[in-house]
């Protein structure tokens, strides 16, 4: 038997190991051969005989898969070195990606939105200094314009530093009639850089108009509560006065510290509560601004990234527009 081993050792070819299969395994092959000699062995030998025959041919078996296998690869080889891809090659290869978390966050603010009935907006991200700041009771030189500071194209253009603007391009448009109920959401630019900004940032916008006496406080801090529950889960929230010029009142929200679950720690600065909107009754001078007589209405806005870090407790803003597969592959 030791030469069928060889003989199978040297096939070097699948045509070569295929004749050599035949000789050995086949009908009239070798091991048929051996096991009809079964019939002259004595009866008390018969058993260790087949036996013995019984761990030649497996072994032989063995062998023999292994070198097809290995004829099958080179091959595979050879012809992918001659005819380049094999497209037809199954690709095991399958991992599946993911959406960026300030999408996903982007995605599940707009779908709580959506359910309530509002309608997405977009405007420019090139925009106009009557829209990002005049309209919006940001006259020229205002002390307010600070907060924002941006990049201007030439006098008049500017990356558009808030969603805002889409408030005064909606109302301006002819063929828009209160009641309006519309969020939108986006890319805004500003110039600043620390662990809670990037210079390009995505906002959520809301607005909501209709006839006057029907838009109150209670609306806006309803609608604005039920929506941080839906975001954050069981979390503490209040409104705390504030000052925004296109709205009078104004109000910021903060939810209960999502690291410290209000305890104080360093994040929260030790007072237990973060901030995560900005909101307020619109004011009349943006009404007067568009034309509207006779309404009343209540806007929000709010940071996407900063809501996708206190969901997913990312320490650095930053960190999520640096593409680092490290971070992202958490999110799949
Ligand atoms: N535009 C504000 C900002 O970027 C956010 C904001 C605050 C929007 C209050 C509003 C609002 O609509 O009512 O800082």
């Amino acid at each position: 038997m030791q030469n069928l081993e060889q003989l199978i050792e040297s096939a070097d070819t699948l045509v070569s190991l295929e004749e050599v299969r035949i000789g050995i395994f086949g009908k009239k092959g070798v091991l048929a051969g051996e096991f009809a000699k079964m019939k002259s062995v004595p009866n008390e030998e018969k058993k260790e005989f087949a036996k013995n025959l019984n761990i030649q041919k497996a072994n032989l078996t063995k062998l023999f898969e292994m070198k097809k296998s290995q004829l099958l690869e080179a091959s595979l080889a050879d012809s992918m070195k001659k005819d380049g891809v094999d497209v037809t090659m199954f690709n095991s290869y399958n991992e599946s990606g993911a959406l960026h978390p300030v999408n996903e966050t982007m995605n599940k603010i707009i779908d709580y939105f959506v359910s309530m009935n509002f309608s997405i907006e977009e405007g420019p991200l090139v925009e106009d200094d009557f829209h990002n700041f005049e309209a919006l009771n940001l006259p020229k030189y205002h002390p307010a314009r600070d907060m924002q500071d941006t990049f201007y194209m030439n006098d008049e253009g500017v990356l558009r530093t808030h969603t805002s603007p889409v408030q005064i391009r909606t109302m301006m448009n002819p063929d828009v009639k209160p009641p309006i109920r519309l969020i939108s959401p986006g890319p805004v630019f500003r110039r600043d850089f620390d662990v809670t900004h990037t210079p390009m940032f995505h906002q959520v916008e809301g607005l909501v108009v209709d006839e006057e006496g029907k838009i109150s406080f209670a609306h806006l801090k309803f609608i604005l509560e039920d929506f941080l529950h839906y975001m954050f889960g069981d979390v503490d929230i209040r409104f705390r006065p504030s000052f925004f010029p296109f709205t009078e009142p104004s109000a910021e929200v903060d939810i209960s510290c999502v690291f410290c679950e209000g305890k104080g720690c360093r994040i929260c600065s030790h007072t237990g509560w973060l901030e995560v909107l900005g909101s307020g009754m619109v004011d009349p001078n943006v009404f007067k601004a568009v034309g509207y007589e006779n309404v009343s209405g209540y806007a929000f806005g709010l940071g996407v990234e900063r809501f996708a870090m206190l969901i997913h407790k990312i320490p650095d803003l930053r960190s999520l527009f640096e593409a680092d597969l490290r971070l992202l592959e958490q999110f799949r």
